[in-house]
């Protein structure tokens, strides 16, 4: 019985440890990497804002993309010369990014919409958004 609490103190000590090294580790990486990527012919535009600061533009040529550090929660449209819009959608989201990609959030505008991947090229998209053809505007 001794020996038995024992162990169970050793392993509340070594998952004590592992939870503070995860929140740590959490601590970290409090920037995510964002790439954004177009896929289709004529200019794509990302319109985006977070909740405090200003909105800001990006603009993408064709076959062409950027990455950058992202930290907190930001809406986004886009818009696209060829192939239409796409209303405000959570661009980055902690809440959801820091599970889903945690080291980087890979979104292309291709032929039907704008996909979003976690991590890899090799990931499957697991975010479609298809463009509209007209801009609704309710922001
Ligand atoms: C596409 O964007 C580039 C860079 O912002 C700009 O120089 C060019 O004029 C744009 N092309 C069109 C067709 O709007
Ligand atoms: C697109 O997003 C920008 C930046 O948040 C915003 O200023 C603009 O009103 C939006 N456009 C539409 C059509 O919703």
């Amino acid at each position: 019985m001794e020996l038995f609490m024992g162990n169970k103190h050793i392993l509340f000590l070594a998952l004590f440890f592992i939870a503070s090294w995860g929140m740590q580790l959490s601590a970290v990486s409090a920037t995510t990497k964002i790439r954004f990527g177009s896929n289709v012919l004529g200019n794509v535009s990302l319109n985006c804002h977070t909740k405090n600061g200003d909105p800001w533009t990006k603009v993408f040529k064709p076959f062409n993309g950027e990455s950058w550090e992202i930290s907190e929660a930001t809406f986004c449209n886009v818009t696209s010369d060829e192939k239409g819009f796409i209303d405000t959608f959570a661009f980055y989201d902690p809440k959801r990014d820091s599970v889903r990609c945690p080291l980087s959030c890979l979104w292309d505008a291709v032929d039907f919409g704008v996909i979003g991947r976690p991590d890899e090229y090799l990931t499957p998209p697991d975010l479609f958004l298809d463009w509209k053809k007209t801009k609704s505007c309710r922001q």
